[in-house]
């Protein structure tokens, strides 16, 4: 059993847990909020036995647990990391992981320094679904491929209304492409590895952060055209093409259904795993890698999380997108 500890009180975390707990690995044992009341209205809906809140971050990270799943505003990741790793914490951070791959190889050399593990909360890279998708395009001949997450948020009635949300802010390393387009790119690197180059260009407020914004990844035989946006909904996700036809899929993450369209009209439906839970994969896969060490699999995540950030970074710079944290 992994003792789980946590840094943010929003509802991804509750997420989280449910997911960590239907694991059946993870046994929730602190919170961290900012205010005591918080964290304990947050650990009201669980068993309270052995269960502790804090708001002294030194005293919360110094408390007894093994792994932290952090998920404040992605600004605020790396000095939790930092902290956290320097209190003997192994880490779970959601993405996107860091502001600049400065950052990420800040925390990846502290994390091989202390022997503690790294993990960047990218749900839709560790979907089994995306593995049987590989497996059925090894014989196919890629073309190009249209992948989007676009979404309408939540917060967008208080951008609206003159406020300034974590989610919109450049100085907590916000916007469309970090938060959502993400996903298409973790889709690309688990499918077809890293691009060759990437540009993005956006609809910005001004403070540079993205509404909406469109990019490539550019891979020597075909391009991947990925659209993302906060600000309107888009219905059709990802689609792959091959010389033999198109691969249909129902989202870019949380895929549940996915066929073949042949360029004769006729159509396969692909078999994926039922998913038990949009965060069950991730969940089982930190737990599992802790507990058995496979070096050579951790390794191609940490490549991936490396390359995730860079293409991030790419793209921002090529649409002038400038977080705070850009010149610290
Ligand atoms: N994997 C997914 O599906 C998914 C979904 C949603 C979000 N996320 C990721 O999860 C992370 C958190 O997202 P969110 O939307 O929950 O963010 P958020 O609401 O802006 O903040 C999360 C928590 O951080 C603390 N916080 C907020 N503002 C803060 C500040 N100025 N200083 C210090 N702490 C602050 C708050 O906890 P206290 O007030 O209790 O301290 C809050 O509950 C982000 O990295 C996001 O990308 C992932």
């Amino acid at each position: 059993m992994l003792n789980l500890g946590i840094i943010g009180t929003g509802t991804i975390s509750h997420q989280f847990i449910e997911a960590a707990q239907l694991t059946q690995q993870y046994h929730l044992k602190a919170v961290y909020s900012r205010q005591l009341e918080r964290a304990q209205n947050f650990l009201a809906r669980y068993e309270t036995k052995n269960l502790a809140c804090y708001d002294d971050l030194k005293a919360f990270l110094a408390s007894d647990f093994d792994i932290l799943y952090l998920a404040s505003p992605n600004a605020l990741h790396y000095q939790h990391a930092k902290a956290a790793l320097e209190a003997g914490k192994h880490l779970i951070v959601e993405k996107p992981a860091f502001s600049t791959p400065q950052e990420l190889e800040a925390i990846l050399k502290l994390a091989e320094e202390k022997s503690l593990y790294f993990f960047e909360a990218a749900r839709n890279y560790h979907e089994d679904s995306l593995a049987v998708i590989k497996q059925f395009l090894a014989d196919k001949t890629v073309v190009g491929a249209n992948f989007s997450y676009i979404k309408y948020s939540s917060k967008m009635k208080d951008l609206l209304a003159g406020k300034m949300p974590n989610v919109f802010s450049d100085k907590f390393s916000g916007g469309a492409l970090v938060d959502l387009g993400i996903y298409p790119i973790y889709a690309a690197l688990k499918l077809f590895g890293k691009p060759k180059s990437v540009n993005y260009t956006a609809s910005q407020l001004a403070n540079s952060i993205d509404l909406n914004g469109n990019g490539n990844l550019i891979y020597p035989h075909f391009h991947i055209a990925l659209r993302t946006g906060k600000n309107y909904d888009a219905l059709n996700h990802a689609e792959i093409y091959t010389r033999d036809g198109t691969l249909i899929l129902n989202h870019i993450q949380g895929i549940s259904s996915a066929h073949f369209r042949r360029h004769d009209g006729s159509r396969k439906e692909l078999t994926l795993p039922e998913m038990e839970h949009l965060m069950s994969a991730e969940a089982k896969h930190f737990a599992d890698m802790l507990n058995h060490k496979n070096e050579t699999l951790y390794q191609t995540w940490l490549e991936d999380a490396r390359s995730a950030s860079q293409i991030l970074y790419q793209m921002r710079q090529s649409a002038g997108i400038v977080f705070e944290a850009d010149n610290k």
